[in-house]
């Protein structure tokens, strides 16, 4: 039983020096928005936060991503939910930069029911509500098998060896052999080509997953490569320090026996 361990992807990110690479979150954008935003929110995310520096969009002609054309393209391809400020009517807008990501069901209950009663859960914290975040999240989307003969598959579910889970319940096999992994309401959601990629790069099932992956680390914690970056400074700086320190005690020990 239990799920296998996550593979060890080498994304752009990791270490203490890795960045987030800006082609690569573009491409998770994409999958995020044509494939996963059909069923999952990311209701901590605003459209403006794609145009921040570190962002997908980011680009330094607009250093306010409330005026970047990509951001406002972006959310514009949005249905907001509104009430017209005149009439006091409830409608739909095109979104704007300040809007946050719509949810893609109206409550929690029509999320359910759409899911075979388990709802989709809002995708903008994932990496960090997983272990393995982004790992995780890219073997989950590549670990759909079909059941083992002996494994009694519950209706609408999936079977997937990443998924947390106990299958002894429904193996009808060796109890010694479990198979790994568990039952998942999501069903396979990546297809071999499924979306295009601006760059040329060929959408395989792999690099859709951890593209997508990718951008849910990045809103997870858009601030990680900055970070990295003010800390790289700091070290630099106290390195500096420590050798000017150094010339000084020797200068002012001196001839001082
Ligand atoms: C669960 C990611 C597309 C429906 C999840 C989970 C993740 C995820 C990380 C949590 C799994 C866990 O609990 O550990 C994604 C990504 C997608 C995508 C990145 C796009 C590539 C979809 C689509 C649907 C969907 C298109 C609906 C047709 C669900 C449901 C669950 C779920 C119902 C809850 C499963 C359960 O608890 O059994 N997804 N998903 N997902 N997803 Fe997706």
């Amino acid at each position: 039983g239990g799920a296998e361990h996550p593979r060890d992807y080498s994304f752009s990110f990791e270490g203490p020096f890795g960045t987030f690479d800006r082609n690569q979150l573009q491409r998770g954008y994409r999958v995020y928005k044509e494939v996963c935003a059909a069923c999952h929110g990311m209701n901590l995310l605003s459209f403006r936060n794609l145009g921040q520096p570190g962002g997908p969009f980011w680009d330094e002609r607009w250093p306010n991503p409330n005026d970047n054309l990509y951001v406002k393209a972006i959310a514009a391809e949005f249905e907001i939910a509104d009430i017209d400020s005149e009439t006091g009517e409830a409608i739909t807008r095109p979104g704007t930069p300040a809007d946050r990501f719509p949810e893609p069901y109206p409550n929690a209950t029509a999320a359910a029911a759409a899911n075979g009663g388990a709802a989709p859960p809002d995708l903008s914290v994932m990496a960090k509500a997983r272990h393995d975040g982004a790992d995780y999240i890219a073997s989950l989307l590549t670990g759909y098998r079909q059941a083992p003969a002996g494994l009694r598959m519950a209706p609408g579910q999936n079977y997937n060896i990443y998924m947390t889970g106990d299958m002894s319940p429904f193996w009808e096999g060796d109890p010694d052999h479990v198979p790994p992994g568990g039952f998942i309401a999501m069903p396979n959601p990546l297809q071999n080509g499924q979306v295009t990629y601006d760059d040329g790069t060929e959408a395989t099932v792999d690099q859709m997953a951890q593209d997508v992956a990718a951008f849910i680390a990045w809103a997870s914690d858009p601030r990680a490569t900055s970070r990295k970056q003010t800390g790289l400074a700091v070290l630099i700086y106290l390195l500096g320090f420590t050798v000017l320190t150094w010339f000084s005690y020797k200068r002012i020990w001196r001839g001082v026996a």
